[in-house]
């Protein structure tokens, strides 16, 4: 049995305007085919087609200022999610072992599904195949997660130096870097070795709590007590929020994932992932992952450009023109207004640091 974990506690920043402190990423349409959310779901839900036989109701993880609004989101494409709403973010390795505390209560021991709810796979039979080869070593007891070929030396993942091969469809994890400086990250990337790591787990949810008691007992058990004292209600499972906000916060990455390859009886394995994969981390990936037009825009909403060329202009509640621009990122809403060059979208940050409230 398999069972989908969406991870959908983001307050991702980098999206500003669109993407808000009580609205963030994974609500938003950023594509254009329904919110991040939805499109996990759907996409979730379609591993039920290469005989998974994945459970209709997929765990949301997610914070209680979230809840109504996935839920609704969930509502509109008639699935029923089962929710964990956790008190307050203690990033992922808390948020995956309530899940899989959840998954074990819930039913046995599933082969959890675990993704990000703010990312886009354009090639869902890609994922399809890619998912049911990474359920195989699941099953057996391995953690795996899907691995990406990395296009530059990005610093805010995780890289994987693949081992031995396993089947032809996978490889064991020889090394699992988190984060890596600039430095390594750039070594990582010229070796042609590397994977980066996707962020969509594979594992069964007892090889999950087995591994982080093993690795961080104090998570563990903080987790534990705190789900154990939690009570269920009619808008999902809340854990106990006292005891939850005493869980230390970690991430599954540098809880897990790096401790891995350094031994220990549960084997990390990487299934290359090879699907138009993106975090959608900026404005800049965005327009990316976009179909663009033969000078290289691409407009959303009501848009008139001129002599223009390479830009990425959004117009949510007016009208939006530019003329002579090139590599400019336009989004205008109702309050707000960005325009930044191409480039420098990763400093985004700084002007949401700068307004009151994370607007
Ligand atoms: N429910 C819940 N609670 N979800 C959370 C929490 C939390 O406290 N913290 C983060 N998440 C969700 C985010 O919404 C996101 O969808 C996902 O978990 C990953 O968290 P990020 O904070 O975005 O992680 P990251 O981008 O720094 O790094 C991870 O993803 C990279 C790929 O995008 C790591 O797994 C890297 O190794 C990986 O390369
Ligand atoms: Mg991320």
């Amino acid at each position: 049995r398999t069972r989908a974990v969406v991870l959908a506690g983001g307050s991702g920043t980098r999206l500003w305007p669109l993407s808000r402190k009580h609205f963030p990423k994974q609500l938003v349409d950023v594509l254009g085919a329904g919110s991040l959310l939805q499109m996990t779901v759907r996409r979730l839900q379609k591993l039920a087609d290469v005989e998974l036989s994945i459970d209709s109701s997929p765990i949301i993880v997610c914070g209680a200022e979230h809840r109504a609004i996935s839920a609704q989101q969930l509502e509109q494409l008639g699935i029923d999610g089962n929710f964990i709403i956790e008190p307050s973010g203690r990033n992922t390795a808390p948020a995956l072992s309530l899940a899989a505390l959840h998954a074990l209560e819930d039913g046995g021991d599933a082969v959890l599904v675990v993704m990000p709810a703010d990312h886009m796979i354009g090639d869902v039979a890609a994922f399809q195949r890619a998912v049911a080869a990474a359920t195989r070593h699941a099953e057996r007891g391995a953690i795996v997660t899907l691995g990406i070929r990395p296009t530059r030396a990005e610093t805010g993942y995780g890289y994987i130096e693949p081992g031995d091969d396993i089947d032809g469809s996978a490889r064991k994890i020889a090394r699992f870097v988190e984060k890596p400086p600039i430095e390594a990250a750039r070594s990582y990337l010229a070796s042609g070795k590397y994977f980066w790591n996707s962020g969509i787990f594979v594992l069964r949810a007892s090889v999950w709590l087995e591994t982080l008691q093993k690795m961080q007992p104090e998570t563990y058990s903080a987790c534990s007590a705190a789900y154990e004292a939690g009570q269920d209600s009619a808008t999902g499972y809340k854990p106990h929020e006292q005891l939850f906000a005493d869980v230390p916060s970690d991430s599954i990455d540098y809880a897990v994932m790096e401790n891995l390859a350094r031994g220990g009886d549960v084997e990390g394995v990487v299934v290359p992932l090879d699907a138009e994969w993106s975090d959608l981390g900026s404005w800049d990936s965005v327009w990316d992952a976009l179909e663009k037009d033969a000078s290289g825009n691409v407009a959303s909403g009501r848009v008139l450009m001129e002599d223009s060329n390479s830009s990425y202009v959004r117009a949510e509640s007016r009208l939006v023109t530019c003329v002579g621009v090139s590599d400019l990122v336009v989004v205008e809403t109702a309050d707000a207004v960005l325009v930044v060059e191409r480039s420098r979208v990763q400093d985004v940050k700084r002007i949401v640091g700068r307004i009151a409230d994370q607007e």
